[in-house]
């Protein structure tokens, strides 16, 4: 890896899931399965890399259109996901951390998401973020909201409202902007994943399956990223 500037925040549309296990003909569902088992070597080589945040949209505010027997599949994946990935955590320093309106979800959900973000909390390698019912328009517009409410109530002025001011007030208030934006699975859009955060993002799009990516494709994708050349609008 040449030692160029590093992409400080990555974001991963894991898309393919379902396709991939059909190509074989099996269950999509399988497909989700083997897909929550790559997030595990992705999770790795991004401590490999010393990438300090790495966010996967795992659940689109737009995936509940599914049929219900695959939303409470990805559901229950989740609890025991989260369950075996504690000790992945813990031995490398990763900090659990999720966006997303995660209100909708069962309490016994929302309980587990909230004991590990609280057991790693203190881990520094990495900031592992997980897209939960999250969707920009939803980020937004909640935003927006919070904002009228706390102009009204005269804690914030409306002259003062800078972007700053509204990034604080986004599910990514404490993190920064995405550098680097990977979506496998051959479709080249964004589904309404970190539009705001994405703004000055290098997109890089793969034709493989989520379950197919590697940690390879990731050096790749990091590879490709310190060769490309960002101006932010200068010259
Ligand atoms: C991405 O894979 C995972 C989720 C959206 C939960 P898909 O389930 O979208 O798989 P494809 O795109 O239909 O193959
Ligand atoms: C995006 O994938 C959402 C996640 C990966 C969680 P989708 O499969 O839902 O997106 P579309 O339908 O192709 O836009
Ligand atoms: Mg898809």
């Amino acid at each position: 890896m040449v030692s160029a500037v590093l992409p400080l925040h990555i974001a991963v549309i894991m898309d393919g899931n379902g396709r991939w296990a059909l190509s074989l003909g099996k269950k999509r569902t399988y497909g989700h399965y083997i897909g929550s088992k790559v997030v595990d070597d992705i999770t790795k080589e991004s401590v490999n890399l010393k990438i300090k945040y790495l966010t996967l949209y795992a659940f689109s505010t737009e995936n509940w259109k599914r049929p219900k027997t695959e939303i409470k599949f990805l559901i229950s994946l989740l609890h025991t996901q989260i369950t075996k990935k504690e000790n992945l955590f813990k031995e490398n320093n990763v900090r659990f951390n999720v966006i997303g309106d995660i209100s909708v979800f069962p309490q016994r959900t929302r309980d587990m998401l909230e004991n590990t973000i609280e057991k790693t909390k203190n881990n520094k390698a990495l900031t592992l973020t997980l897209a939960l019912n999250y969707g920009s328009k939803l980020e937004i517009t909640a935003a927006c909201k919070k904002i009228a409410h706390d102009t009204e109530s005269g804690r914030l002025q409306a002259c003062d409202i800078s972007e700053n001011t509204i990034e604080k007030y986004l599910f990514t208030k404490d993190m920064p902007d995405v550098d680097l934006l990977i979506r496998t699975g051959g479709e080249k859009r964004i589904s309404n994943f970190l539009l705001w955060q994405s703004s000055y993002a290098e997109l890089i799009f793969f034709d493989k399956y989520w379950p197919e990516f590697t940690k390879e494709d990731l050096r790749d994708a990091v590879h490709e990223f310190q060769h490309r050349k960002r101006r932010f609008g200068g010259l």
